[in-house]
C-alpha cells in the first residue's frame, strides 16, 4: 500500500508541476459544478492515474481537479468511490491516503443524505458536526503503518471546531441557513426503510448516507483537518410516505449548490494554514 501511494503522490507531482495544494475538496453527489468556479484547471482522468479505481456511478464524472478556488491552490476529486459499488473500504480511501502524501493538510467534503431531523428541509445545507460509522468494514482494518498514522486514532474532533465555527460565521454574513447535525454513514446502495431512518433518528443521527465516513476516518488517521457539509436531498422517517430516487436527490442537491458553493469558496479563501 505504501508503495502505490507514493507511486500515485509522484505522478501526480510530476504531471502537475509547481506546488502542490494543501487544501482538497471531495465533491459529492450533485457538486460536481463546483469545479465551474476552479481556476486555472487541470483535469486528470481517473483512468490516467496509477492506481486509481474509475467511479461507476451515473451523475459522478470521474476526474481529479488541480486549481484554485478562492484564490488558493486546491485539489478537487470530481466523483468518489463508494462502498456499494463493490471498492473495498482501502480503495475508498485511497485517493485521502493520495492528498496526504502530496502534502494536503485540510479536506473538505460534500455529499448528500437524507433527513430523518425533523427540523430539517429538502434543499438544507448541514455542518456535519459529528458522524456515526455503520459501515461493515473498517478503512483501518488490518496492518496499521505508523508511517500514516497511529493504532489508534482518536475520532473525538473528526470534524474540525475552527472550519465548523467559520463556516457558521460564512452563513450568518451570506443568510443561509445552516443546519448542524450527525451524519450516519450505511452502504446502501438501497434509500431506507421508513424504520430504518427512525432507528437512525434515534440513535441520534440527524441524517443519513452512503459516503464520507471512511475517507473523514482515513484523514483524520492521517491528521488533517476535516470540514463536511451535506446538502439535504430527501427526508425519511415512520411518516414520511414520498419515496426517494436518485434523480430527486439530484435536484435538490443542485438547488442547494449555491449555498455549499458560497460556504465552501469562503472557506477555502479564509482558513488559516
Ligand atoms: N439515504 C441514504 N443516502 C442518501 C439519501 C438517503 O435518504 N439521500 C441521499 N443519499
Amino acid at each position: 500500500m505504501l508503495d502505490k501511494i507514493k507511486e500515485t503522490a509522484e505522478y501526480l507531482r510530476n504531471r502537475v508541476g509547481g506546488e502542490m495544494p494543501r487544501i482538497a475538496i471531495i465533491l459529492g453527489t450533485g457538486l460536481g459544478p463546483l469545479v465551474d468556479h476552479i481556476d486555472d484547471k487541470v483535469y486528470i482522468p481517473y483512468s490516467e492515474i496509477p492506481n486509481f479505481p474509475v467511479s461507476t456511478v451515473e451523475g459522478h464524472s470521474g476526474n481529479l481537479i488541480f486549481g484554485t478556488l478562492g484564490g488558493k491552490p486546491v485539489i478537487a476529486m470530481q466523483g468518489r468511490f463508494h462502498y456499494y459499488e463493490g471498492y473495498d473500504m482501502k480503495t475508498v480511501t485511497f485517493p485521502v491516503r493520495v492528498f496526504k502524501a502530496l502534502g494536503v493538510e485540510i479536506l473538505f467534503v460534500s455529499n448528500a443524505s437524507g433527513g430523518m431531523n425533523k427540523e430539517f428541509q429538502v434543499g438544507d445545507v448541514m455542518t456535519i458536526t459529528d458522524h456515526i460509522n455503520l459501515f461493515p468494514e473498517h478503512p483501518l482494518r488490518g496492518r496499521n503503518y505508523p508511517e500514516l498514522g497511529t493504532r489508534f486514532p482518536a475520532m473525538t474532533y473528526a470534524y474540525d471546531p475552527e472550519l465548523k465555527a467559520l463556516a457558521d460565521k460564512v452563513a450568518a454574513e451570506n443568510d443561509i441557513r445552516l443546519m448542524h447535525g450527525v451524519y450516519v454513514g450505511v452502504t446502501g446502495p438501497t434509500f431506507e426503510t421508513p424504520a430504518e431512518y427512525e432507528y437512525y433518528r434515534i440513535i441520534g443521527g440527524d441524517c443519513v448516507g452512503m459516503s464520507t465516513v471512511p475517507e473523514v476516518i482515513v484523514a483524520n488517521h492521517a491528521g488533517m483537518r476535516v470540514y463536511g457539509i451535506s446538502v439535504i436531498t430527501d427526508l425519511g422517517g415512520k411518516d414520511v410516505t414520498q419515496v426517494p430516487t436518485h434523480e430527486e436527490v439530484q435536484q435538490a442537491a443542485v438547488i442547494a449548490q449555491p449555498k455549499c458553493l458560497t460556504i465552501m469558496k469562503e472557506l477555502v479563501a479564509r482558513v488559516q494554514l
